[in-house]
């Protein structure tokens, strides 16, 4: 495993790579890394021949910024993590701002035909511009074969997609299943902020959106919706923020199942100042 914090010294590593030929994939990461960013990164080490992890807190997606100061930063425990994986052929970037973003911190202002409006976007404000803006910038970068997002980031996901078709990108994106706890819980970097009595209250989220998939069968969204509503305010440590039943694609909220479209539900909800977010597939 090599470690670089500069783009020019990352950049001869993937030049030497393209120049054999090699296929390059991508993990981009925020760090604080668990075993649902490895199972990217272990996608990634079967589909490559090299693969660049980059671990940057990146604060133009921040829309708070005491969210930003509390985000984990764990470089050496990342580092050793992946050095446990014993492969030669990754490389881990860990710029800082400046290497990245020059001496202008900001986020562009990109037009994703509407997926930006819709649940995150609609709740952190300007999220979705800083995401395109570091992804756009990692992928310049890089210029990965093959680059690698989670499920568990549903909408991301969707944006990036989106990104790339607009920007006319050379890049392959390929999707990767949520990574869970054996008891249900989505793997996050912030469960490791969660107290011992949120930790153990929080599993409830997937056990809902569970039982949300199954009510979805035969109820329309709006019914589904608000019997959400109605178990998370019986819940005193889990604020439910949003719960919306939206097509896969469009990720347009919609009223009832039909047999011709794929649905998503999606929550995000908060344990203190601690945000979670999930979602499950309804077909
Ligand atoms: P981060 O939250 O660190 O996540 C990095 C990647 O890991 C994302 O694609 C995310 O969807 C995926 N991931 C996280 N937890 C997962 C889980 N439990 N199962 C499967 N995949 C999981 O997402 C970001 O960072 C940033 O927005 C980034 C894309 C790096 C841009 O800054």
């Amino acid at each position: 495993m090599k470690l670089y914090h500069k783009k020019n010294e990352l950049s001869l590593f993937i030049e030497e790579a393209k120049a054999e030929n090699k296929l390059v994939g991508f993990v981009p990461t925020m760090g604080a890394l668990h075993d649902g960013h490895l199972s990217l990164v272990n996608k990634a080490l079967i589909q490559n021949d090299v693969v660049v992890i980059s671990i940057f807190v990146n604060p133009t997606q921040f829309d708070k910024q005491e969210d930003l100061k509390k985000y984990p930063r764990t470089l050496e425990a990342d580092v050793s993590l992946l050095k446990s994986l014993k492969a030669e052929n990754i490389a881990v970037y860990a710029p800082n701002a400046e290497d990245v973003y020059g001496d202008k911190i900001m986020s562009m202002s990109f037009n994703f035909d509407g997926l930006e409006d819709e649940m995150e976007g609609a709740f952190r404000k300007g999220h979705f511009d800083g995401v395109g803006t570091i992804v756009k910038r990692l992928f310049e970068i890089i210029k990965p074969d093959n680059a690698y997002f989670g499920e568990k980031d549903f909408q991301q996901l969707q944006i990036i997609k989106k990104l790339v078709e607009k920007h006319k990108m050379p890049v392959n994106i390929v999707a990767c299943k949520i990574h869970r706890t054996k008891d249900g819980l989505a793997m996050s970097s912030r469960n490791t902020r969660l107290t011992k009595q949120q930790r153990k209250v929080a599993p409830f989220i997937f056990r809902i959106l569970k039982s949300a998939k199954i009510k979805f069968g035969t109820k329309s969204a709006k019914y589904v919706t608000e019997w959400v509503e109605a178990q998370f305010r019986k819940q005193p440590l889990l604020d439910l923020e949003y719960f919306t039943i939206a097509e896969a694609s469009s990720l347009k909220p919609v009223k009832r199942k039909s047999n011709k479209k794929s649905y998503r539900a999606f929550i995000a909800v908060y344990a203190g100042d601690i945000r979670l977010i999930d979602n499950i597939a309804l077909n």
